[in-house]
Parts: structure tokens; C-alpha cells; sequence
């Protein structure tokens, strides 16, 4: 696959490996594209990995390679601000995640890669504002779950296209999972369980154009769900009761990959079989991003009453209500808590994986609730509410994805009586592709869900929000189809929140 002489030598880790100065590839080795992202006022991370033959699912050959980057003020790098030079090495899966610091606060910046004679294309990124600079206007969108066998990434396409800030990914980049035929695309490449499994995985989905063309569009700022390791999975408690060493082992393999091709900082290189995912962004003095991780330090889902793992809707189930349960783990609930203590911007945005309204499916007694969401650690969301109560950060927002449908809902502290006051907003993004449920399912259940105001699970998408000091307006974005490319894009509703008053109202009609 790469051919060329060794020039030298790098010391990785006590090891050392041929470092290969003049690289010679098979086919482009910027396949997987560029991206960028976790962008800090003065400091944003660039990404690639080198990956000449993508979808062979082969690894490259165990030499290290040099990357050199630029950074610039211009489309074209001209204005080059900075450069320099990192190895790509075996161990990251030739992945690089290069920390440029030193940058302008509040600034568009053009980069790109090279390695041997190859260039990569060029990405766009931008740094936040200063951290308490006035900041008088953010444009960001949110996506979640793309299933690529479910669909085309048409809803990219579009995003690509907009004029925004910054992007959020709320989990589930991948879908683990053997091919299936008779969808409009096929996986390549086993069942993932190891780390060959879920790199050939991520190749199949990042090798995408428009998933590659929002990349480089716009910084991501990413954090996942489970299906980046498996299905429904709980800290090390796998969905098909695995032994618990064992699933560890198939999720440090599928934490790994995760890293090495998101624009994850440093700081999120894995250690062992953890990886540190939950963090804070400052769009100056407009809006604080608290991103969740809800998957690594959970409890293992509540009341299983099917013998099955994974989650499941469970009747008169009390467990789900046991304070001694964490959805984050206590350390990260203690640092979320912490945060909206301490928070001082106009927004306090959460940005988490999932739908956190509670959801009851079915009346009285015979009410159910599903295990894997927040509804199964109730008390985990009874304590972000009660502290958000107690401490007022200003504009509480909770945004997430997992459902595959669009939800807008009031947080309340208490959802049983419609007369408790609203807490926070709620706005749940639908999916890229993955598929939505049945609309007949939840359309039921809003009945006995006051609090949900707007529920929609035919289209895909992705939410796109303008935030100023006095409002913030989110416009549900949908194509009307991915089973083929080339679907236009429209807003199905736009929702408004404005400054000091919690919950959303619909504007367009
Ligand atoms: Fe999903």
C-alpha cells in the first residue's frame, strides 16, 4: 500500500518505529477527508487520517509518516499563520489530531494537510470568541445517528451548505451491526468487535462526501451514544450479557477508533479503556455548551423484565427511580452540577445524546417508561432539574438526538402535575438516516404527555439555531427522503425561545 525508504526512526511509547519521510501510496491517503474541531477562543484541533485504501478494511503498513499542516486567513492559504509537521503512527491508525494554538478568537481559518506528494483538501474552521467578550449572535446545528445503511446523507449535503458557526454531533456516528441487504446501502465489513472491525467501520462511513463536505465546512464538536460500541450497552455491561472483561476489550477497540477519527483534543486520548468525553464550550458570554457523556459511567439499565440486557419499556418498575442510580456516574454529575452553579453566560445549553422529557407510554397502571433513556435514571434528571431550580442559570436548553424524530418539550420539575412550573427547553433533533418510529407509537402517548408540544418522526435532518442575548430561534430542517440521493431541504417548524421565559413556542404557524 505505501512504498518509500526509511529515513529514520520515532520513539513511540518505548517503542521504535520506521518513520517513512518520503511515503509513497497506493491512492489518495486522504480519503476520509479533513475535519476540525473542539475550537476553543484561541486554539482549535485539526484532523485526518491516512487511509489509501479505505474500505479493503487492511491497515497500512506499521511505519510512522509524516504530516505536515497549515493554517491560514484565506480559502486559498496564501496567508499561511502557522505550520508544521506531526507523525502519523500505526498505533492511532494514522490518524492525526494536531493542536494549533495561538489563534485569533472569533475567526474563520482555512487548513490543510500534506503527506509524501499528496495534499488533502482544504477545511474551513472557526474559534470561539472570547470567553467573556460580548458575543451578540451564534449560529450552530445539531445531527445525530447515521445509520448509512438506512439512507443517504442527504441531510449533510444541506447542512454543508448553511452558514453556521459550529456543528454538534450527538452520538451515534456509526451503527455496529453485520451487512443487511435490501436497504439502500450495505455495510462493508463484519460485525465490529475489535479494533480492525470498527476502523474499517468508520472508513466505510467518513469515506461519505457530505459527511466529509460538513466536516470540513464547520468545527465539530462531538459526543456519542451507545452505537458507536453497541446497541443499548451500559458502562461494561454489554447488551448480550458478555462477560464484562471481554466487552471491555470491544469497547476500549471501539473508544479507540471513535479517536482516532473525530477532532477530538488530546485530552480525549484514551487511556486504558477510558476516554474522556464530557466537556464544556464558551461562545463568549452568549452561550455555555455542558456535552454529556451518558454511556461510559451509567448503571446498568432498571427492572429487566424480559431477561434480555439492553433497554426495554418496563411497567410499576421502581427500580428506575432509585437515587443510588446514575445515568453519568456521580463524578460527572457532580461536574455538570458544578457547572450550572457556576454558569454565567445568557445560555446554559446541555448537550446530551438523548430525549430527556419524560416519555410515559400508556395510562395509569399500565403507564410504561423505557429503561435507556433518562426516564430509567429519573433521578439523574430530577437532580440537573432541581439544581437548575436552585441555582437559575440563565436560559436552561437541553438539546439531543437518539430518537430518530424531532421533540420539543417543557422540563418540568415535576411531570406529573401540569401545573409545576417549566424548568428548561427542550429541543430533540430527528436523524440523518437512521430510521424514525412508528409516528403511531408516540402520537398516542402525547396525550398523556402534556409537556411534549411538538412530536414528528417521518423525516430526517437536523436542527439549525440562531441564539442572540434576547432569543433563540431553532427551525427543524428535513429532506423528505434518503432512500435516494438529491431530496431538497425545507423547515418543518420553526420554535422560539425567547430570553427568560422557559419552553419554546412554534413561530411559522
Ligand atoms: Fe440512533
Amino acid at each position: 500500500m505505501t512504498a518509500g525508504s526509511a529515513m529514520g526512526w520515532v520513539l513511540w511509547s518505548n517503542h521504535q518505529i520506521p518513520l517513512l519521510a518520503q511515503p509513497k501510496f497506493s491512492a489518495y491517503p486522504f480519503s476520509l477527508g479533513v475535519a476540525s474541531g473542539d475550537p476553543e477562543s484561541n486554539s482549535v484541533v485539526l484532523w485526518t487520517r491516512l487511509a489509501p485504501e479505505p474500505l479493503s478494511g487492511q491497515p497500512m503498513p506499521a511505519v510512522a509518516i509524516p504530516i505536515q499542516w497549515q493554517i491560514a486567513t484565506d480559502a486559498q492559504i496564501t496567508e499561511v499563520v502557522q505550520q508544521g509537521t506531526v507523525q502519523a503512527l500505526p498505533q492511532w491508525g494514522h490518524s492525526v489530531h494536531v493542536v494549533v494554538d495561538n489563534l485569533s478568537p472569533g475567526q474563520w481559518y482555512w487548513y490543510r494537510f500534506q503527506a509524501g506528494d499528496e495534499i488533502s483538501p482544504i477545511g474551513r474552521t472557526r474559534t470561539m470568541p472570547a470567553s467573556e467578550s460580548e458575543a451578540e449572535h451564534l449560529k450552530f446545528a445539531y445531527v445525530s445517528c447515521q445509520h448509512y445503511e438506512y439512507g443517504h446523507y442527504t441531510a449533510y449535503e444541506h447542512l454543508a451548505q448553511e452558514e453556521l458557526d459550529l456543528v454538534f454531533h450527538l452520538g451515534d456516528y456509526i451503527y455496529e451491526g453485520k451487512p443487511k441487504s435490501g436497504r439502500p446501502r450495505q455495510h462493508v465489513g463484519p460485525n465490529p468487535i475489535d479494533l480492525k472491525g470498527y476502523r474499517w467501520r468508520y472508513a466505510l462511513y467518513k469515506s461519505d462526501p457530505h459527511l466529509q463536505a460538513a466536516h470540513a465546512a464547520f468545527p465539530f464538536i462531538c459526543i456519542w451514544d451507545d452505537h458507536e460500541v453497541e446497541n443499548d450497552y451500559a458502562n461494561d455491561e454489554s447488551q448480550g450479557f458478555e462477560e464484562p472483561a471481554m466487552f471491555r476489550r470491544r469497547r476500549q477497540a471501539a473508544y479507540q477508533a471513535y479517536y482516532e477519527h473525530l477532532p477530538l483534543r488530546p485530552t480525549s486520548q484514551p487511556q486504558g479503556d477510558h476516554l474522556q468525553l464530557y466537556r464544556r464550550f464558551c461562545f463568549g458570554n452568549l452561550a455555555e455548551f455542558h456535552c454529556l457523556d451518558t454511556r461510559q459511567y451509567r448503571d446498568d439499565q432498571a427492572c429487566d423484565q424480559n431477561g434480555k440486557g439492553g433497554g426495554q419499556v418496563a411497567f410499576n418498575c421502581d427500580e428506575r427511580l432509585d437515587p443510588k442510580r446514575s445515568l453519568l456516574g456521580f463524578e460527572q454529575e457532580r461536574w455538570l452540577l458544578d457547572g450550572l452553579k457556576n454558569a454565567s453566560t445568557s445560555w446554559t445549553v446541555i448537550a446530551q445524546p438523548m430525549l430527556m422529557a419524560e416519555l410515559k407510554q400508556g395510562i395509569g397502571p399500565l403507564a410504561g417508561y423505557w429503561t435507556d433513556g433518562w426516564d430509567g435514571y429519573a433521578a439523574t434528571r430530577d437532580r440537573i432539574l432541581e439544581s437548575i431550580t436552585q441555582h437559575q442559570p440563565k436560559n436552561p436548553v437541553v438539546i439531543g438526538g437518539d430518537i430518530h424524530s424531532f421533540w420539543v418539550t417543557d422540563l418540568k420539575s415535576d411531570f406529573q402535575d401540569p401545573q409545576s412550573p417549566v424548568v428548561a427547553t427542550e429541543i430533540v433533533g430527528t436523524s440523518i438516516s437512521s430510521r424514525g418510529p412508528n409516528p403511531d407509537l408516540f402520537t398516542l402517548a402525547l396525550k398523556v404527555n402534556p409537556h411534549i408540544k411538538f412530536f414528528e418522526s417521518r423525516y430526517r435532518g437536523y436542527v439549525v439555531c440562531e441564539v442572540t442575548p434576547q432569543q433563540w430561534t431553532a427551525q427543524l430542517r428535513v429532506v423528505d427522503q434518503v432512500e435516494k440521493p438529491g431530496a431538497p431541504v425545507r423547515t418543518l417548524a420553526s420554535y422560539q425561545i425567547k430570553n427568560g421565559q422557559p419552553g419554546a413556542q412554534r413561530i411559522d404557524g
